[in-house]
């Protein structure tokens, strides 16, 4: 790995890109300070300019350069929650560069709980920007070969890895005002982030609220076939309604039986188990596209704990 990863470090310090693994999703790195590298990014994912990248660290002493007027209050969260699956949004210093930010007077920033991102990290000696490692619009890869599908021809290098532990993007909380706010659910859940901060709430979805986390307007997470959602209850009804089409489809439930039609050609129980539902959603879009669902018919689950994140990406791949 050593050997990997210093390759990796004379692309990025040449201005190239490389992928990651993460405990999240795979990244799509860059220098942060390589303007260019930056630009290479959005144009690579097709990204719109307006949605800004992640920061990821490796050293509490990079977030105090690239950030302003920290919330005391939010170390409490960096000491339970880092190195992990929770990014802050902070107020940008003049050091963190307004391209990643795509123009916004805030920076998100995380440290990733993973051995080669972080040895990466550690091994450029800066800050590295990454969003996921898909093509805008498309779900997130949260396995190698993933990746080299889809971004492989585009980067100069995909750092190996296993498959992502935990398969769901990051929290995303903005902490540049009182109450904090998420903009993003993730694995870390308001439920745990309560338990630190009480006052923590969900970012409101009002019709005239300004976009704050411009990633959650843009269309996301969609594979390539119609993913339907399909509530519990309807289940039986539902599935029986898709039985004589003619279409090929898949089948993803959480807590049902799935029955013997002709036309489901790829299925996948997850007996109750909601973590490894999420840690296994993306894969499995990717193998119901191979398997050439026409498609997708999906358990949903309550929007609770890590459920909350869960549907949100979903819902947003049946939009
Ligand atoms: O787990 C993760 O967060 C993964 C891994 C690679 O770290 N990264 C990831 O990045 O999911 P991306 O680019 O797919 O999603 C970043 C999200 C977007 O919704 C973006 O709009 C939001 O974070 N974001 C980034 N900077 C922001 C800022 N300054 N203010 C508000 N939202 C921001
Ligand atoms: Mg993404």
């Amino acid at each position: 790995m050593k050997r990997e990863i210093k390759k990796a470090v004379r692309f990025l310090n040449q201005g190239g890109l490389v992928c990651f693994p993460t405990e999240t999703v795979y990244g799509l790195g860059a220098r942060l300070f390589d303007e260019q590298a930056l630009q290479k990014i959005f144009k690579v994912k097709n990204r719109p300019m307006d949605n800004p990248l992640i920061v990821h660290i490796a050293d509490l002493k990079e977030l105090k350069m690239l950030t302003q007027n920290f919330p005391r209050a939010a170390f409490k969260l960096i000491e339970k929650f880092w190195p992990g699956p929770l990014t802050l949004v902070c107020k940008r210093s003049a050091l963190a560069p307004a391209l990643a930010s795509a123009g916004l007077k805030t920076v998100a920033i995380r440290m990733p709980n993973h051995r080669t991102a972080l040895e990466l990290i550690r091994a450029l000696g800066e800050p590295i920007a990454a969003p996921s490692a898909n093509i805008s619009g498309r779900p997130s890869s949260t396995r190698y070969q993933d990746v080299v599908r889809e971004l492989g021809n585009k980067v100069n290098m995909v750092l190996k890895g296993e498959q992502s532990e935990l398969g769901l993007e990051s929290t995303v909380l903005d902490i540049t005002r009182v109450p904090f706010r998420i903009l993003r659910p993730g694995f870390v859940t308001l439920e745990k982030l309560k338990k630190v901060l009480p006052n923590i709430c969900l970012a409101a979805k009002g019709k005239n609220k300004k976009v704050l986390s411009p990633g959650v307007k843009h269309q996301h997470y969609k594979p390539n076939c119609k993913v339907v959602l399909v509530e519990p209850q309807y289940w039986e009804k539902t599935l029986e309604q898709w039985q004589n089409q003619k279409t090929r489809l898949g089948v993803f439930s959480y807590s049902k039986k799935i029955p013997n039609f002709k036309n489901i050609v790829f299925n996948k129980m997850f007996h109750g188990n909601k973590f490894e539902m999420a840690k296994q959603l993306y894969s499995y879009f990717y193998d119901a596209e191979k398997a050439k669902v026409q498609t997708l018919l999906v358990e949903t689950i309550e929007q609770k704990g890590i459920g909350l994140a869960f549907m949100d990406r979903l819902k947003r791949a049946s939009a």
